[in-house]
């Protein structure tokens, strides 16, 4: 599909057809693209977790404030963030070069060690750019999506067994439309948010 199809046929669903699954091996195709997504360092803070069963998904829906589609989704995935992806640096450029590893590694621990609110904007901005990439990886395959984050992220945090380092960042629910979607809210025109060279410059024509 044309890339600006898929950013055309985008849309939050809210109402997912019933008895619609989601496999192993689309789940792949759609993560092997999810993990090219860009990140800092490219530390990769990102974790998944995908929720299929209709009974973890009805459980699901109430930390959820009742919305309708964590249960209809063919699937549920929680995008979280790893507040300590850094300590992997080593790992991530043992087959960099020498002169990249030297300088990366010990530069990734100085940056992230004992910084709690950098490790946490790190860990959303990374999640949060693959919630992105896994929402147009979905809909080029014909698969429809919705960004939420209307859930209680702490009874979320406990149901689905995150550890203490990973937050949620996101939830993106997956399935088939079970209508097509209404017009597309209004979006602010380009001449209230971009800026040409400094803050309150034009906008490109
Ligand atoms: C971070 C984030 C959280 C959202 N949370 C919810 C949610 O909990 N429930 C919901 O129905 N929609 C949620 N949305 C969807 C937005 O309402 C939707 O993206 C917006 O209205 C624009 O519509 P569109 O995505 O169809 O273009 C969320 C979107 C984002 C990006």
């Amino acid at each position: 599909m044309e890339f600006a199809d898929i950013v055309a046929r985008r849309r939050s669903v809210r109402q997912f057809e019933p008895g619609v699954t989601l496999d192993d091996a689309t789940l792949h195709t759609l993560f092997e693209r999810v993990v090219q997504s860009p990140s800092s360092f490219n530390v990769q803070h990102w974790q998944f977790v995908v929720v299929r069963e209709a009974a973890r998904k009805a459980e699901l829906r109430k930390l959820s404030y009742g919305q309708a589609q964590v249960e209809q989704c063919a699937a549920a995935v929680f995008v979280c963030g790893n507040l300590d992806a850094h300590a992997d640096a080593a790992r991530i450029y043992a087959d960099a070069d020498e002169e990249m590893r030297g300088k990366y590694v010990p530069m990734i621990e100085g940056v992230y060690r004992d910084q709690p609110v950098l490790q946490r904007e790190e860990a959303i901005r990374s999640g949060a750019l693959a919630a992105m990439t896994l929402m147009y990886a979905a809909q080029d395959l014909g698969w429809d999506s919705g960004p939420m984050i209307g859930f209680d992220a702490a009874k979320v945090s406990a149901y689905l067994a995150l550890p203490v380092h990973v937050v949620p960042v996101m939830l993106v629910v997956l399935g088939r439309a079970a209508a097509p979607s209404g017009p597309r809210g209004y979006r602010r025109p380009l001449s209230e948010v971009v800026h040409l060279e400094s803050f309150g410059g034009a906008s490109p024509a």
